[in-house]
């Protein structure tokens, strides 16, 4: 293609103050007290699809939130490329620990800060404008369609009725997704897989009130004390988690695979460093990438109960409450997971309370092969940009529609995401850097190139 680097240096500045125009709108998915927000940003997003070439673009209405369309269809005997992406964000508190508040975009040190800023508002924005660019130089060298989602933060709910009813809209050759992070600027990579979640909340009951924790303390059960006992007992000393039949259906990476992931470039000291930890954690016998790309594992990710407010109070609460997600690799079921779970936490509790395990989303685990055209297109667009072969890497996060796309669409995706894991993505303090913005959409563009010699 002719006139990227130019084209892209240019425009740059006005790229980057739409972004900032659509990060301002605080679309939060989670939070019913932001439905206008959301719709708002989905028009957004139909707007900026529209200004940038795309014919047909629309709101598709769903049971949840519209999923944003549009598409240029070129020459039906060339190929499709189905470009998926969310609008939505993750809430933003604890929002005190913000430098700056995450709807009102700030630039510093070349990187903007704001809710959605990595994930995925300025990752998705990459493809309008990588579309632009082909579109207003004549370049665009195949088909394609936008799927742009705004539930994907709440598990992609009503998402998958969305593309079992429009299979025949949604035809096309290949899903590409920007969404996942890479290594670093200087060791780019390609994700190959995403994890599979099964999420579930948990409630220990005790007493059916409040107690006094002196006149009661130490005679009835205590649900919060009970409730930490049960998840402290949830692994064992080796991190290995103790739910009996949670391993079984694990495939195992084998030592090829191993020997692969151990080239990866990471420094487990600059990891530590990053986090401000003296050590990291997790199950023996496997390294920090292999812990996080190819192992399950198990984290509360939230617990309350009993009195919380300023000062003290002294109460034997009536009950307590977790959130645990179990991350899941192929090939493991999130139903059956969550089944065993359930069982599991349910035989584990005493007699002096009572426990519901209330299951949320889930998602399936998700692998890539590398030996397919599509992958070797992505490696090749990287090398043009970078000046560097990508590395594999699976990640650690989800992405719950992947899996349906092959599922009901028989489509491969291609995760090509510009992100760092440092971006602090639903974190305090979200960025994303321009230079990883203006990167990533040329990579785009040199991968549309490729793929569709290639394809
Ligand atoms: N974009 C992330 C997933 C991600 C980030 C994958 C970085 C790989 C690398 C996505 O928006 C996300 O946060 N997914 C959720 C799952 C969902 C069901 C809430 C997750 O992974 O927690
Ligand atoms: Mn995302
Ligand atoms: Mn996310």
């Amino acid at each position: 293609m002719e006139n990227v680097k130019s084209y892209l240096a240019e425009n740059k500045d006005r790229f980057i103050n739409e972004l900032v125009e659509l990060l301002k709108i605080p679309s939060i998915s989670a939070d019913s007290n932001y439905k206008k927000d959301v719709i708002e940003a989905a028009e957004a997003v139909r707007t900026q699809l529209e200004a940038a070439g795309a014919d047909k673009t629309e709101l598709c209405e769903t049971a949840g939130f519209p999923v944003v369309y549009g598409e240029k269809i070129i020459d039906a005997s060339k190929p499709t490329i189905l470009v998926y992406g969310h609008y939505d964000v993750q809430p933003a508190d604890p929002i005190d620990l913000w430098d700056s508040p995450p709807f009102e975009p700030v630039i510093k040190d070349e990187k903007i800060y704001a809710r959605g800023a990595a994930d995925d508002k300025g990752q998705m924005y990459m493809h309008v404008k990588a579309f632009e660019f082909m579109m207003q130089t004549n370049q665009l060298p195949c088909n394609v369609k936008f799927i742009i989602e705004g539930e994907e933060e709440v598990g992609s709910v009503s998402l998958e009725g969305f593309i079992k009813e429009n299979k025949e809209k949604l035809a096309a050759d290949l899903i590409l997704i920007s969404d996942t992070s890479m290594l670093s600027l200087e060791n780019p990579s390609i994700t190959t897989g995403l994890k599979g979640l099964s999420y579930l909340e948990v409630e220990v009951t005790g007493p059916n009130r409040d107690l006094h924790s002196g006149l009661y303390g130490g005679a009835v059960g205590n649900p919060i004390n009970i409730l930490c006992k049960m998840i402290g007992s949830l692994k064992d000393e080796n991190n290995h988690i103790a739910i009996p039949g949670f391993y079984d259906k694990v495939l195992e990476a084998s030592e090829e695979e191993r020997a692969l992931i151990a080239k990866t470039p990471f420094s487990l000291e600059e990891y530590k460093k990053k986090l401000d930890i003296e050590d990291v954690e997790g199950e023996a016998g496997y390294t920090t990438i292999e812990r996080t790309g190819i192992r399950p594992t198990l984290d509360v990710n939230g617990i309350w109960g009993g009195y919380i407010g300023e000062g003290a109070k002294t109460v034997l609460p009536s009950k307590a409450y977790a959130k645990i997600s179990m991350r899941l690799v192929p090939n493991q079921s999130d139903e059956e997971i969550t089944k065993l779970f359930q069982e599991h936490f349910e035989s584990i509790a005493p007699k002096s309370v009572k426990v519901k395990v209330k299951p949320h989303h889930g998602a399936t685990p998700y692998v890539m092969p590398i030996d397919i055209p599509a992958y070797q297109a992505a490696n090749e667009a990287i090398e043009t940009t970078f000046g560097k072969t990508a590395v594999p890497v699976r990640a650690g996060g989800s992405i719950p529609i992947v899996a349906l796309f092959e599922e009901v669409l028989g489509l491969k995706s291609i995760l090509l995401g510009f992100g760092l894991d440092t971006d602090a993505i639903h974190s305090p303090n979200e960025h994303y850097g321009i230079n990883n913005f203006m990167l990533g959409t040329e990579t785009i563009i040199h991968f549309y190139e490729r793929y569709s010699k290639l394809k």
